[in-house]
């Protein structure tokens, strides 16, 4: 699975005493109509009551957010200040792209539960993505030209 290069998310939601939140690249694409997103997480991951039956925000990470992958993951990491203020759910401050999500279905899969969220709102701005791979970060940059011309 480390051959698998992903991007890099922090998954943001309000826990018990404020806004919480969980690195994850687990995290894919699923419907257009209704529009769906997949994350999976870890049933022994403290996050994981708290994803089942809440709102939750997907941070996709800029090239230059390593710090806070860390972070969420549990690692030590000396980071600026991080959360964006007065969001309807928590999500981090100025990630490479958002996309806020309501609870819409989990699945069993295993040691980990698959929470499908629906998208309730999202934005990004322009920015190279952190990626990780080789169970290494590293960056992925911006294209100046897609595959639309294949379409
Ligand atoms: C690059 C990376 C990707 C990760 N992806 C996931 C994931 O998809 N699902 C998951 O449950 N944990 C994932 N983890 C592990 C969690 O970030 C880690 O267990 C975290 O400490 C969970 O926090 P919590 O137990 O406080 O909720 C990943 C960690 C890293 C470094």
């Amino acid at each position: 699975m480390s051959r698998f290069a992903t991007g890099v998310t922090v998954v943001t939601f309000d826990g018990y005493d404020g806004p919480r939140g969980a690195t994850m690249n687990s995290f894919t694409s699923v419907s257009a109509e209704p529009p769906l997103v997949l994350i999976s997480v870890a049933r022994r991951a403290h996050c994981h009551e708290h994803l089942l039956d809440r709102p939750f925000c997907v941070n996709i990470l800029g090239a230059e957010q390593e710090p806070l992958a860390r972070l969420f993951a549990g690692a030590p990491a000396t980071v600026v200040p991080y959360w964006t203020p007065h969001a309807r759910v928590p999500r981090l401050a100025n990630p490479l792209a958002w996309i806020e999500c309501e609870p819409w279905g989990s699945y069993d899969g295993g040691d980990h539960t698959l929470v499908l969220g629906r998208v309730t709102d999202l934005d990004h701005r322009e920015g190279d993505a952190l990626t990780y791979a080789w169970s290494r970060f590293g960056a992925a940059t911006e294209a100046t030209e897609g595959i639309e011309h294949l379409f």
